[in-house]
């Protein structure tokens, strides 16, 4: 039986701690008109890339795909920009906002010893570190996550399943106590990759739209929150 004495909340970080979207700002002083859909766009290429990555079965850092992705999103706005400015907008990664419900929930989950938070991304090692450690919101709540798990080992991105089963192993979790870990995210193809090999999901519709992803019809996320703050009521449930 899950308690809440053994539950471990894996928080994705990009687009549900961290938002991408906050790079705008960024972007604006190179191009004040196109920041928003620049930034868009870039976060668009570099899922895309994960995924046909993945398809091909090769593998490159995130890092790397965060890169590519920005001259892509940069040139089908037919801009470019010198490789310092990409150097720093790279480092600006490294500085993104939280979304506003983040720090109350982090807050008041550093009140709550018997739910363990890890981080669990995409990202380089290095990439979430410095992504953690270095946000001047996040940085602060670093020493409530006991773990941070990235898909450095297994060389493939989310949502390939060994992935989560990567994660599960690193938390010590077998085949019957994988239902222990639920997945915070706010990507959809995160909640169907982590439910489709048995973890719990808790998925963050902050747009309050609700769940159309149609991927695996028949896989849902185990709950739906519109707020971070919402998580805390699912898992004492
Ligand atoms: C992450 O793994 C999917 O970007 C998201 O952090």
């Amino acid at each position: 039986m899950t308690t809440e004495t053994n539950i471990i909340l894996a928080f994705d970080l990009y687009g549900t701690l961290l938002s991408t979207e906050s790079i705008a700002h960024k972007l604006g002083s190179h191009f004040p008109a196109k920041a928003q859909s620049i930034s868009s766009l870039w976060r668009r290429y570099q899922l895309e890339y994960t995924w046909r990555l993945n398809s091909m079965g090769i593998y490159e850092p995130f890092s790397t795909v965060t890169r590519n992705s920005l001259l892509h999103a940069l040139a089908e706005h037919d801009e470019s920009l010198d490789d310092d400015a990409i150097t720093a907008l790279m480092n600006a990664y490294d500085n993104l906002s939280i979304f506003p419900d983040v720090k109350l929930t982090l807050t008041k989950l550093e009140e709550i010893p018997t739910v363990a938070p890890v981080i669990f991304s995409n990202g380089t090692q290095s990439m979430v570190s410095n992504s953690v450690h270095r946000s001047p919101d996040l940085s602060p709540h670093a020493s409530l996550f006991s773990d941070i798990v990235t898909v450095d080992d297994v060389k493939q991105f989310k949502p390939a399943p060994k992935v989560y089963l990567h994660l599960a192993e690193r938390l010590g979790k077998s085949s019957s106590q994988i239902k222990d870990i639920w997945l915070v995210s706010g990507n959809p193809f995160d909640i169907v990759g982590a439910r489709s090999v048995g973890l719990n999901a808790i998925w963050v519709d902050r747009n309050g739209r609700g769940w159309v992803d149609g991927a695996r019809p028949d896989i849902q996320p185990t709950a739906v929150v519109n707020n971070l703050e919402q998580i805390l009521r699912v898992i004492r449930k």
